[in-house]
């Protein structure tokens, strides 16, 4: 599995942020991880202008490829900056855009098409793990919204609880190890044996603090950070945690 620490900005920075890019991208030796940074789309050029070692990623595509989709941008769009991932379904997205599984497979079919890397986010609400429904609904949104066509080269997958997405809330260890063999024992179930290989990240208040402990739960490859992916000084310890693991 490859490793990887994703920063996702949300809708955060302008062009005077891009000196966290660099920050980031000096600290980092041969020995670290894959690192992508996901900006707002108005930060997609020049945060890959600044070249060296960090991806760069968009945090969302239209399914189609071009057309009368105003505010929207695609896939193939996003490629053309030089980014190389996108993540598709974030829980945000699903909230405030009412994004369904449907859709979230287009866009990360879409992302296949123009080449992308797609991270596709599913994660459970709080009241649905006191329900007891976790995996219940993982499976949903993993059967619904990977494609088909996801292979180690063109899919990650990140888990975030969305009660953890923001709010310092943690799940434990033991939670987050039955979601990640729960998601990998269904890549092989439904997808060929290269499922094996598909990075899963875990996502939600992950801090320097708290990375060394996450990372060390087996089926955990990597991290989507927001907040704290925000500055070289929180961002980096992560980072340096994930080549540690
Ligand atoms: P957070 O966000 O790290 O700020 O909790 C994670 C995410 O939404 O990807």
């Amino acid at each position: 599995m490859r490793k990887l620490a994703a920063g996702n900005w949300k809708m955060n920075g302008t062009r005077a942020s891009l000196s966290e890019v660099e920050a980031i991208n000096a600290a980092l030796d041969d020995t670290d991880p894959a690192v992508v940074i996901c900006p707002p789309a108005s930060l997609l050029i020049p945060a890959y202008d600044i070249g060296g070692k960090i991806g760069i990623g968009a945090q969302d595509c239209h399914m189609a490829s071009s057309g009368a989709h105003t505010g929207d941008i695609s896939a193939s769009q996003i490629a053309d900056t030089g980014a190389t991932y996108v993540i598709v379904g974030h829980s945000e997205r699903r909230t405030d855009h009412g994004e369904t599984n449907d859709m979230i497979k287009a866009k990360a079919q879409a992302a296949h098409e123009a080449g992308l890397m797609a991270i596709i986010c599913i994660g459970e609400t709080l009241t649905e793990r006191e329900a007891g429904e976790t995996l219940a609904v993982l499976g949903k949104q993993m059967s619904g919204s990977v494609p088909d066509g996801a292979t180690s080269q063109n899919t990650v997958i990140a888990y975030e609880p969305v009660w953890a997405i923001g709010t310092g809330l943690v799940p434990t260890l033991d939670q987050i190890d039955e979601a990640h063999r729960f998601m990998r024992a269904e890549l092989l179930a439904t997808l060929d044996e290269d499922a094996q290989h598909i990075s899963l990240l875990y996502g939600g208040s992950v801090k320097g603090s708290n990375a060394d402990d996450i990372f060390s739960v087996p089926d955990v490859d990597g991290a989507l950070v927001g907040g704290a992916s925000l500055s070289a000084h929180d961002f980096v310890p992560i980072i340096k945690a994930l080549s540690r693991a």
